[in-house]
C-alpha cells in the first residue's frame, strides 16, 4: 500500500521526507502540506501538486486523507501540533527533541495511549547501516559482555556556528538545551545498544568561546562590515555550504542570498551574536548493572562526525560513522575490519533519512520493522538528555526513575 504522508512544516526536514516520497513515489504520496512561510508553500505546491495550507490547523480539519503527519516545525511547537494531530486521528513522524521539556515529553506520550496513536520519533541514527551493524555486533555476542561505551559528538565549527550560535538553536529558552537539540540521537544510541536503563547521569559544560569577550579587535557587529581575516565570516560559510542557506533563503543564486544575508541573524559576528548555549559538555552515564558510559559533544571540530568506542569482555569495537569506518578488536587476536553496506549510506544522516522512510513504510505494510523508534522507547534518550542538563547547571548527579 501506498503511505499517504502529510507534512506540517516544509523546511529542512520536512521536505527532505517530502522528496523522499516524491522519489519513491511507488511507497509514497505526500498528501497535503501546511507551511507558514508562502515562499516554502508555492515550492512545496510545485513539487507535490497537493493542497498547501498557510495554517496548520486548516489542514488537519480539512478532509485530510493520511495515514501519517510528519510534523517538521521547530522544537517548541512539537506539543501542541502532535497533540492536536492525534485528537485528529493521524499518527505522527515527529522530528526530534520529541519537546524541549520533559514535561513536553510526557504530555505527548499520553496523548499517543489516550488516542492510540502511534508517534515515531525521528531517531535516524537507528536506521543507518553503520549503527544498525554495530547493534548487530553486540548481540551476536562477539564482544562479550559490553561494560563500557564512550561516543563523540563532533559539530563542526561552521555547523555549530550556523545552527548553535545564529541559527534557530542557539537559545536554551526559545528552543533547546544544546544536549537535547543536537545529542539526543546520542542518549538513544546509547540507550537501544547498551539496552538497559540509564539510573544516573553526571556533566559538565558550558559556552566558553562564542562570547564577547573572544571578539577579534576591531571586529564589527555583522561579517558584511567587517575586516577581520576569521573562519566564521558568514559570506565564506553560507557561499561554500549552500544547505546551511536554506535557513534564510530560497534563492539559488550566490548573489540573491548575499543579500537576504546582509545584515540578518546569520550575518551576526560569532561572538556577539546572543546566543546562549553551551559549545562543548561532556556526560557521564551509570547503567543497570554497573555499565558506564560517557559522551562528549563539541563544537571544535573542522568536520562533521560521531565515533563511539564500545568495551566488551572479550573485544573491543571502534567506530566513525562519517566514514564507515568499525573494527574490532579481539583480545590477543587480529583486529578485524567490518564492511558497511555503502550503497545505503550516502543520503542524510549516514543514510538514516531514507532508513527511517523505510521503516515508515514496512510499518503501515505489515512488513517486519525492527528498529522503529516509537516514543515508548525513544523517550528515555531525552530522559537522559533532561538529566545531563540539570546535573551541569547543578553540579550534581541525578539520579533517574
Ligand atoms: N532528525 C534530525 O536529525 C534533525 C536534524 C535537524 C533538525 N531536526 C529537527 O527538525 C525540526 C525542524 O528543523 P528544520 O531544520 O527543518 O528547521 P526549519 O526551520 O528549516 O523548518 C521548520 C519549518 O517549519 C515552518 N513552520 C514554523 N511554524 C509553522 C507553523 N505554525 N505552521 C506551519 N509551518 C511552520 C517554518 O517556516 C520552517 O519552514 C526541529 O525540531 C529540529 O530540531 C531534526
Amino acid at each position: 500500500m501506498q503511505v499517504k504522508i502529510a507534512i506540517l512544516g516544509y523546511g529542512k526536514r520536512g521536505s527532505i521526507y517530502a522528496r523522499y516520497a516524491q522519489n519513491n513515489s511507488d511507497k509514497f504520496k505526500v498528501v497535503a502540506v501546511a507551511e507558514i512561510d508562502p515562499v516554502k508553500r508555492e515550492i512545496a505546491k510545485a513539487n507535490h501538486n497537493c493542497p498547501v495550507f498557510e495554517d496548520w490547523r486548516d489542514m488537519i480539519n480539512s478532509n485530510l486523507n493520511a495515514d501519517i503527519i510528519a510534523i517538521a516545525t521547530q522544537d517548541v511547537d512539537h506539543p501542541e501540533h502532535a497533540i492536536a494531530c492525534m485528537q485528529k486521528g493521524f499518527d505522527i513522524l515527529l522530528e526530534k527533541p520529541i519537546a524541549t521539556t520533559q514535561e513536553g515529553c510526557e504530555k505527548i506520550l499520553s496523548a499517543s495511549k489516550e488516542y492510540n496513536r502511534k508517534v515515531i520519533v525521528c531517531h535516524v541514527l537507528r536506521y543507518t547501516p553503520f549503527y544498525t551493524k554495530v547493534k548487530q555486533i553486540i548481540d551476536s555476542g562477539e564482544l562479550g559482555d559490553i561494560l563500557a561505551v564512550y561516543t563523540s559528538e563532533n559539530v563542526g565549527y561552521y555547523h555549530q556556528a550556523h545552527s548553535f550560535v545564529r541559527g534557530p538553536w542557539k537559545n536554551k529558552e526559545q528552543s533547546s538545551p544544546m544536549i537535547l537539540a543536537k545529542c539526543c540521537h546520542d542518549m538513544d544510541i546509547l540507550s537501544w545498544l547498551i539496552g538497559k536503563k540509564c539510573q544516573k547521569v553526571a556533566s559538565f559544560g558550558s559556552l566558553s568561546y562564542f562570547k564577547e569577550e573572544n571578539a577579534p579587535k576591531d571586529s564589527a557587529n555583522y561579517c558584511s562590515d567587517c575586516k577581520v581575516d576569521c573562519v566564521y565570516k558568514a559570506q565564506e560559510l553560507y557561499k561554500k555550504y549552500r544547505w546551511m542557506a536554506g535557513y534564510f533563503s530560497q534563492e539559488t543564486d550566490w548573489r540573491k542570498i548575499k543579500k537576504e544575508l546582509t545584515h540578518s541573524e546569520y550575518d551576526k559576528c560569532v561572538f556577539r551574536a546572543g546566543n546562549d548555549v553551551v559549545d562543548h559538555q561532556a556526560c557521564i552515564f551509570s547503567f543497570e548493572g554497573g555499565i558506564t558510559a560517557s559522551h562528549t559533544m563539541d563544537a571544535f571540530s573542522d568536520k562533521i562526525y560521531r565515533d563511539i568506542k564500545i568495551h566488551g569482555t572479550k573485544a573491543e569495537l571502534v567506530g566513525i560513522m562519517e566514514q564507515n569506518f568499525l573494527e574490532i578488536r579481539p583480545f590477543g587476536a587480529k583486529a578485524k575490519r567490518i564492511k558497511i553496506d555503502k550503497s545505503k549510506t550516502a543520503g542524510g544522516h549516514g543514510g538514516g533519512d531514507e532508513g527511517i522512510m523505510e521503516e515508515l513504510y514496512n510499518t503501515y505494510n505489515g512488513l517486519p520493522t525492527k528498529y522503529i523508534t516509537l516514543i515508548d522507547n525513544s523517550i528515555e534518550s531525552h530522559k537522559m538528555a533532561f538529566a545531563a542538563e540539570t546535573a551541569r547547571i547543578t553540579e550534581t548527579i541525578v539520579h533517574l526513575k
